[in-house]
């Protein structure tokens, strides 16, 4: 049992002041008695007993108290386990927190919320914030890799795991999901959303706010989330992270907008501004996209929360001082500062020389309070702080399972030329490449709470899956990078690498000669994981290091080359895929990873991964996907056609399109049949596939159907991915799916911003990936 310092989470009782509010909405003052609450914001509040309840709270605070709860401090961690510094603590006590973040365990935050309720004058409890990105101590894989899985009902189950183990752990909000459109691989974010498509980023977005906020976000085991980073972050320009973003706002509306809207209209409680510009004006103080289009427009009641530091940031951004930025970042809608403390700095003096109103921080306060509320904190500070719980909950097997399982679907095999895949359980395989025993590496970017030393490693998990059928000889063959700047950086930032300082020569030649003793290579290469995530873009986005050269060497051995990549983005791979003989993109598959890579190695599970970025062929094509616009001089393959859309040296196709996966099975589609030719409004109109397994194995396909409007008063893409469906089919087993296409799916924005449909002619297409489909058209036609 928890031990409640205040009884039952019912009352909290207010010291000094003999005035006592409880969450259930009964109070002694009202307030208006107070004389200093603006009138709630009735129009978004749904809930009248919050309304009142935090209202009351409000009249109670000071302003010192009101801008202490727009403070967000990050308490650091050192290896043994947290500290909370001395300033934190005091800060605290001084009622100048709302919340903390990077603080977790269940003792430390207990320890921390006690100073809180007990030690400041309101006893309002603290927000427990962390960045729990692909799990929180069970670790899967990025989300790069599990959008690759095209599972909503795993990528929900993740967060949800995610969710208990966080919320069992001292936490309360996870900075989660990031929805941030990426079409940019030089980009290192890239790693940490859904990929480049805008549809499919808002599926993922929902799955995400479901797993984490479950129906109940006052229940012990769910978090509030945090959709990040609001907006456009993943448009920054050249790839380079921070990096400004100039756009249409027709291009906004209809390519990047709608995963925020998604994870909204899910129920996030919170979002997260960027770091970047917006059309001139940086997105921490753009009152247009804060508050115009946030919360006026997408009706959005809950709290936001600046990235870190980003009012302080406004400063090199250029929009003034540190105090004229912190009234611009409150008034544009900006709720809560994160680390940076101008608001706690300067917004009593901003009030008091008129710069901001009384009234403006009540709101940003009520926000505040209100995210409490919502949480429950209010009744039971300590919800979160079961020492019991987190020892029953923290990566159970149970989990662990689950990783191994989301880990298997997340991964893409991109070829597999003469069934090279899957191996043998009998001879001697060569294990080659500075990935197959690194362990840090297999939990990714973003695990701060994961253990890297309990994650599998490649090494490792083919001993335990193949067991001693299977002889395994390893050389490192080149280290990942041998740029010294760049270890000495990822080092600093806890990579761990470990750098063979043996020649190139010496270590590749050792690689060739233990590739000659054996009868297959298995090359485990690819990026290190700090090489993408934050501040971790890429101009030249080939395998890092030496790493081709080795590959190129033991190509010459002649032997079967199968190559197991890791990495954080969609990499250029003319060269691995023109030689290797198979490859299976792993990305960074989570504490279970090398379980995993071995049982798609040896076919205990047959891949079904699916790419949601495309992968180029050349860095010099990015930006690069699949929905792209046709322009007025489309190219067609007319070689001698000087005056077409296309570059002079590389082809515009990329090397693997978005959608893109193979199977160690194959499977053929018949010709998409329509229910009908022409379609009204108010109809639904369907089309029906026949996919049949026409390989050796059982497998799993996904169905993913794409729409393209012929003609409109805008101009749209060549196509656009509008639905999909898994499905299982035996070897030689056929099946028939069916998606229904209704007006929702032909919908786009206009140039008024509109959301419309336009009667006319539409073409569907159906495959295997976003390239390889076959075609049927219909019209739509206005309802009479
Ligand atoms: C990142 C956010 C993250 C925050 C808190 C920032 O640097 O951009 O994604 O949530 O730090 O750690």
């Amino acid at each position: 049992m928890k031990s409640l310092p205040i009884a039952a989470g019912i009352l909290l009782l207010c010291m000094g002041c003999a005035e006592s509010i409880s969450q259930q909405g009964t109070t002694t003052e009202t307030a208006a008695a107070a004389g200093t609450v603006t009138a709630p914001d009735t129009a978004q509040s749904v809930d009248p007993q919050m309304d009142r309840f935090v209202g009351d709270l409000l009249a109670k605070m000071t302003l010192d108290e009101k801008i202490g709860q727009l403070n967000l401090v990050a308490v650091g961690f050192d290896v043994t386990g947290p500290v909370v510094s001395q300033n934190v603590d005091e800060n605290i006590r001084k009622g100048n927190v709302g919340g903390v973040f990077n603080t977790f365990t269940p003792i430390a935050a207990r320890k921390l919320q006690e100073l809180a309720v007990t030690g400041t004058r309101l006893q309002i409890p603290l927000l427990f914030g962390y960045d729990v990105i692909h799990g929180h101590r069970t670790i899967f894989p990025i989300p790069l890799g599990l959008s690759a899985t095209w599972d909503m009902g795993l990528i929900e189950k993740s967060a949800r795991i995610a969710a208990e183990e966080a919320s069992a752990d001292g936490l309360n909000w996870v900075f989660s999901p990031m929805v941030d459109i990426a079409r940019d691989p030089r980009w290192g974010r890239i790693a940490e959303g859904a990929g480049e498509d805008t549809w499919y980023g808002s599926q993922v977005a929902r799955a995400m706010v479901r797993g984490y906020q479950g129906e109940d976000l006052t229940k012990e085991n769910t978090v509030m989330a945090c959709v990040k980073h609001f907006a456009l972050y993943g448009a920054a320009e050249a790839g380079r992270d921070y990096n400004t973003v100039d756009m249409s706002l027709l291009r906004m509306y209809q390519e990047f907008l709608p995963p925020y809207k998604a994870a909204i209209d899910a129920g996030a409680a919170s979002v997260m501004t960027a770091f970047n510009e917006i059309n001139g004006v940086p997105a921490s103080a753009n009152r247009w996209l804060l508050t115009e289009l946030l919360r006026e427009k997408w009706g959005f009641d809950g709290l936001v929360v600046t990235d870190y530091t980003a009012i302080n940031e406004l400063v090199p951004h250029g929009l003034g001082t540190e105090a004229e930025v912190g009234a611009l970042a409150l008034k544009a809608g900006a709720d809560m500062d994160m680390v940076g403390e101008v608001f706690l700095k300067h917004l009593a003096q901003a009030v008091k020389s008129g710069a901001v109103s009384e009234a403006e921080i009540d709101q940003a306060c009520r926000r505040v309070l209100e995210a409490k509320y919502k949480l429950g904190l209010f009744q039971d500070p300590y919800r979160y702080v079961d020492e019991q719980r987190a020892k029953e909950t923290i990566m159970k097997q149970e989990y662990i399972e689950a990783a191994r399982d989301i880990a298997r679907e997340s991964m893409v095999l991109l070829k597999n030329e003469k069934q090279t895949l899957p191996l043998k359980r009998s001879g001697t395989i060569a294990l080659i490449g500075p990935l197959a025993t690194s362990q840090r590496d297999m939990i990714g970017n973003w695990s701060g709470a994961g253990d890297w030393k309990l994650a599998v490693s490649v090494e490792q998990g083919i001993k335990q899956v193949a067991g001693n059928s299977v002889k395994v000889i390893y050389a490192k063959g080149a280290n990942i990078t041998d740029d010294k700047q760049m270890i000495e950086r990822l080092n600093a930032h806890g990579g761990e690498l470990q750098i063979d300082t043996r020649s190139s020569e010496q270590m590749i030649a050792e690689a060739v000669k233990v590739a000659r003793g054996a009868d297959v290579i298995v090359a485990v290469v690819g990026e290190s994981q700090g090489m993408t995530g934050e501040a971790a873009s890429r101009a030249d986005i080939t395998l890092p290091g030496q790493q081709q050269e080795l590959l190129k060497a033991l190509k010459k051995t002649g032997k079967p080359l199968v190559l197991v990549l890791m990495n954080g983005r969609p990499l250029a791979l003319k060269w691995e895929d023109e030689n290797a003989d198979a490859i299976l993109e792993t990305w960074f598959g989570g504490t279970q990873a090398g379980n995993a890579i071995a049982d798609m190695l040896f076919g205990v599970y047959n891949p079904s991964g699916k790419l949601t970025a495309t992968f180029p062929v050349e860095v010099g094509q990015v930006p690069i996907y699949y929905s792209y616009k046709n322009t007025g001089r489309p190219f067609g393959g007319e070689q001698l056609d000087k005056y077409k859309s296309r570059y002079l040296d590389v082809p515009n196709e990329p090397l693997y399109p978005f959608g893109y996966g193979l199977s160690y099975t194959t499977f053929s589609y018949s010709q998409p049949q329509l229910s009908q030719h022409t379609m009204l409004p108010s109809e639904t109109l369907e089309v029906s596939v026949e996919v049949r397994n026409t390989g050796n194995y059982d497998g799993e396909e996904v169905v993913q159907l794409y729409i393209q409007d012929l003609v409109g008063t805008v101009t749209r893409p060549v196509k656009e991915l509008k639905n999909f469906q898994n499905i299982s089919l035996k070897k030689g087993e056929r099946k028939t799916v069916t998606f229904p296409i209704t007006i929702d799916d032909l919908k786009f924005y206009n140039r008024d911003l509109e959301y419309v449909y336009e009667p006319g002619d539409f073409k569907v297409y159906i495959g295997t990936n976003s390239r390889d489909v076959q075609e049927a058209a219909f019209t739509l036609r206005e309802n009479q």
